[in-house]
């Protein structure tokens, strides 16, 4: 089964980038030139999921904006030497489709997923956070976890190792290692203690999704900071059938923090604009 929808969730406030993000997305921050959302719909688009489902808020207009024509600035540089810089926008808008919804009040990733099911419908999705800039050489992390999808044909996520007094930034992953980077889930831990964490592997920005997790979202209580997390709904998931976590390859940049947006920054300029 082809993986065709992915979802957005573009919510958040963005507080750690606050005054920044006061009326901007934090999604509209660029790595160099191009906005973090962009590159995570590139990397959708590039797994043959062409439809992006996004689940917005109060002042993310930008964010809708910049997946549509803008006439004027099509009208202003058509034909100009400049319209260059346009191809990679223009390359997104004619392969995706972009829906939106609003997430009235941000109630946590797994309310603000349970907010686009009308965007999805009943099928299996991909998940992005466009804060985890994940960036490689071969396929992305979408593509690789699509692939895996075709295998075992229920939620995934991927997952990276982490210093482990870092883990209560995380979810937190434990299971059976069935091969080499691929682990069956039988325990999920939303921004444990460290001393009570049950391994080091986290949860990054990237999901599979079956659509029974809408209904598990529903009857999930609200978890670490009062908000509904998408962990405890995976962690009932895994419980009752079978989640996957996956140990992605490439590289990942936490750019919902800092300094990692900065290190994305740099590292972005380095190894792809100063070559290009
Ligand atoms: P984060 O907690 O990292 O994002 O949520 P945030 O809340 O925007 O950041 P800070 O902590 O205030 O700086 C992870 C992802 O989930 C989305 C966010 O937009 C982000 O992409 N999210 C979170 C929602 O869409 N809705 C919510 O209710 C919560």
């Amino acid at each position: 089964m082809k993986i065709t929808k992915c979802l957005f969730p573009v919510a958040g406030y963005g507080t750690r980038f606050l005054p920044a993000t006061k009326s901007m997305p934090k999604e509209m921050l660029p790595i160099v030139n191009k906005p973090l959302v962009q590159y995570g719909v590139e990397e959708a688009i590039a797994a043959g999921m062409t439809t992006c489902a996004m689940v917005t808020g109060r002042g993310k207009r930008a964010i809708a904006d910049h997946f549509d024509i803008s006439y004027e600035l099509e009208h202003q540089i058509s034909g100009s030497g400049k319209e260059v810089y346009l191809q990679s926008i223009r390359n997104v808008l004619d392969k995706g489709v972009f829906t939106m919804v609003r997430q009235r009040e941000m109630k946590g990733l797994g309310h603000a997923i349970l907010t686009g099911q009308s965007l999805i419908g009943n099928e299996p999705f991909g998940v992005l956070l466009s804060d985890d800039l994940c960036l490689n050489d071969g396929p992305g992390v979408l593509s690789q976890m699509a692939e895996l999808f075709k295998q075992f044909r229920c939620s995934i996520v991927a997952i990276q190792e982490v210093p482990h007094a870092e883990v209560g930034s995380y979810g937190v992953i434990a299971g059976e290692s069935l091969r080499d980077g691929i682990y069956r889930v039988d325990q999920m831990v939303e921004k444990p203690d460290p001393k009570d964490a049950p391994s080091n592997l986290a949860i990054i920005g990237r999901y599979i999704l079956t659509p029974d997790i809408f209904d598990i979202i529903r009857e999930t209580p609200p978890g670490a900071n009062g908000e509904i997390q998408l962990t405890d709904a995976l962690q009932i998931q895994a419980k009752r059938g079978c989640v996957m976590a996956y140990k992605f390859k490439g590289r990942r940049f936490d750019c919902g923090s800092v300094p990692g947006f900065v290190e994305a920054t740099n590292y972005v300029y380095e190894h792809y604009y100063a070559k290009s």
